[in-house]
């Protein structure tokens, strides 16, 4: 395949962590993967290059609106669409997610960077989660206040603080600094095996 191509990298600055703190977790075998975001591709080539293609019957899903973003999405397609293992998904992350609540959890890990705004990454949060398998990871972008926080619009912050606490008692938390990691536990805590 030929040289990947970015304008923009919005994602190598998480790899040392991801490394660290992801990559131990994931299951040896076939593994589905699950980006929210795609962009130009980043963070979906390390996904696919670190995770996916370490077993055949890995998959990975790439869901993006790429409204107004041509150019973005056309580098998407020359870098990763093509691969064999990727599925690429042009629509609103809730028509995609929404669907699935309805079935068993199918998602190994996911990485969810969307659309920032609170309210909307709050419904993403949700929705992602109840497709997460049990043991499965989520990592999340933005943790910190960016510029959002002074404006009237919820912060990732709220969103992601209203998560933690609705889901605490299934969640490991992993990393929440600039970034949050987080695993489903197998029997949420106080539950039954
Ligand atoms: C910060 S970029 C993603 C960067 C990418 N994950 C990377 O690391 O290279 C955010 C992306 O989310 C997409 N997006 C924003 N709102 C969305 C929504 N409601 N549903 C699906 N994608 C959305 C945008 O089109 C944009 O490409």
């Amino acid at each position: 395949m030929s040289e990947r191509i970015f304008t923009a990298d919005l994602f190598s600055h998480l790899i040392s962590l991801w490394r660290f703190v992801i990559i131990p977790l994931i299951p040896k075998g076939p593994v589905r993967c699950l980006e929210i975001g795609s962009y130009e591709g980043k963070a979906s080539s390390w996904i696919l290059d670190s995770i996916v293609k370490n077993h055949s019957d890995s998959r990975l899903d790439c869901v993006d609106l790429w409204r107004g973003l041509e150019e973005q999405e056309r580098l998407f397609d020359t870098n990763i669409a093509s691969e064999s293992q990727v599925t690429k998904f042009k629509d609103f992350s809730v028509n995609f997610l929404a669907p699935l609540v309805t079935q068993p959890p199918m998602y190994d890990f996911m990485y969810i960077d969307g659309d920032h705004r609170g309210e909307v990454l709050f419904t993403d949060l949700c929705l992602a989660w109840r497709c997460l398998k049990k043991k499965g990871v989520m990592a999340v972008v933005h943790y910190l206040p960016d510029g959002i926080e002074n404006s009237d619009v919820p912060s990732p912050r709220v969103a992601i603080d209203s998560f933690l606490k609705i889901h605490k008692s299934e969640i490991r938390l992993l990393e929440k600094s600039r970034h949050l990691i987080v695993q489903k536990r197998a029997v949420p805590l106080g539950g039954q095996e």
